[in-house]
C-alpha cells in the first residue's frame, strides 16, 4: 500500500492508503477527503480533482500529458505545483507523497 498526505486548505492532514495503480484522486474519494471531488471520474475532462504537490515531491513525478496541460488551464489559482490527482497513480516512488487541496475546486 502506498500513503499519501492530503492537507486540506485549512490544514487538516488525511493519511490515506492505496493499491499501486490506483489515482490519488480515487484513494481520496474512496476515504471521503474533503476537497477532492473528482467529478468525470478520473478521464482528465473535469479538473475537480485538482491539488498542490508538495515542493519536496515535484520532481518525483513524470509531467503532466498535454490534455492534463490543457485541464490545468481551467483550474482557479493554477500554480507551477498544481496537478490533477486522478493522473497520479499510486507508486513505491510516490509513497508518503504530500498533497496540498486548493481552497475550493470550481
Ligand atoms: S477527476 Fe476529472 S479531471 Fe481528475
Amino acid at each position: 500500500m502506498v500513503k499519501i498526505h492530503l492537507i486540506e486548505h485549512n490544514g487538516t492532514r488525511h493519511v490515506v492508503e492505496a493499491e499501486e495503480g490506483v489515482s490519488i484522486m480515487q484513494a481520496a474519494i474512496n476515504n471521503m477527503v474533503p476537497g477532492i471531488l473528482g467529478d468525470c471520474g478520473g478521464s482528465c475532462s473535469c479538473a475537480t480533482c485538482h491539488a498542490y504537490v508538495d515542493a519536496a515531491w515535484s520532481d518525483k513525478l513524470s509531467a503532466p500529458s498535454d490534455d492534463e496541460e490543457m485541464m490545468l488551464d481551467g483550474v482557479l489559482e493554477q500554480k507551477e505545483s498544481s496537478r490533477l490527482t486522478c493522473q497520479l497513480l499510486a507508486g513505491p516512488m510516490l509513497d508518503g507523497i504530500v498533497l496540498h487541496l486548493p481552497e475550493r475546486q470550481c
